[in-house]
């Protein structure tokens, strides 16, 4: 195939969206509604969830093979929609992907933090992995030096989100261990983790109307729009599918997945894979 027709074929092609389960769904859900026109493979490695508390080595393991299963079925570009596996495996996907754009949450979630500080006071909430590996702090200061960055590791909150316990005194009580102790001057929190979201309101009344709260789902939509348009890769005709595969229990998937997505999925339209 020639030049022009080899990138429009490839520009036909879904955008692969890679996270460690459901939790990607928000980051998904941002995109669908950015990108209208593309269309979406989602894979949720729910057999080896949760990656957060991995090491990176398995992490960055675990997103390769996933982001192989995703490659092999046609992919023109990989959103890396879990925090944990954005902190520690782009190097490994770059690595073994290298003509394949690859966009991670952890820069367009700086972004967006430092754009919404006044302070450069910042704190990240995350999980265990994503505050040990440091991608946030890094992207916060390259982009701004003199920002104070806090990461605060509240692995809780993920089970929390899991079970759909967004309100009501247990999040209440894990909110208040979390984030009592945080510095009067930051300004502005980053939900560093694909399942913080959906706590927002209990976090953000936690923290007070004083401070933003921020996450990389908007963000991260806009980075893949710019990404696939500086790569002549946006389509050109109409797509707008939506196809779901995990690794464990399309039940689950359908059910928990639903929350993230906000909107009800079929336990029968998510396909099993293995990898
Ligand atoms: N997707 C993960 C993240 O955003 C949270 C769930 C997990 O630990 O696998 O960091």
């Amino acid at each position: 195939m020639g030049g022009a027709a080899e990138s429009e074929a490839r520009s036909e092609l879904p955008v692969g969206v890679f996270d460690s389960g459901v939790g990607g769904l928000t980051v998904l859900r941002a995109l669908i509604s950015d990108l209208p026109h593309e269309d979406f493979l989602y894979l949720g490695d729910t057999a080896r969830l949760p990656y957060g508390t991995k090491s990176a080595e398995t992490v960055a393991r675990y997103s390769v093979r996933s982001a192989e299963a995703l490659v092999a079925r046609g992919i023109k570009a990989l959103v890396v929609a879990c925090n944990t596996a954005s902190s520690t495996a782009l190097p490994a996907l770059r690595e073994r992907f290298p003509r394949l754009p690859v966009i991670g949450v952890i820069e367009p979630g700086a972004r967006a933090a430092v754009d919404a500080s006044a302070t450069g006071r910042i704190a990240v909430l995350a999980t265990e992995g994503t505050v040990r590996g440091g991608a946030y702090q890094r992207a916060i200061e390259a982009l701004r030096p003199d920002a104070v960055v806090t990461q605060i590791a509240c692995q809780i909150f993920v089970a929390l989100a899991e079970e759909g316990w967004s309100e009501g005194p247990a999040v209440d009580a894990v909110a208040e261990r979390y984030l009592s102790h945080l510095d009067a001057r930051v300004d502005t929190v980053v939900l560093g983790c694909t399942h913080f979201p959906l706590l927002a309101g209990a976090i953000a009344r936690r923290l007070g109307s004083q401070r933003r709260v921020v996450d990389s789902a908007e963000t991260t939509a806009r980075a893949t729009q710019r990404a696939l348009a500086t790569q002549q890769l946006a389509r050109t005709t109409r797509g707008g599918r939506v196809q779901l595969l995990a690794t464990d229990s399309p039940e689950r998937f359908a059910r928990v997945g639903a929350r993230f997505l906000g909107g009800s999925i079929a336990a029968r339209a998510v396909e099993i894979i293995d990898l």
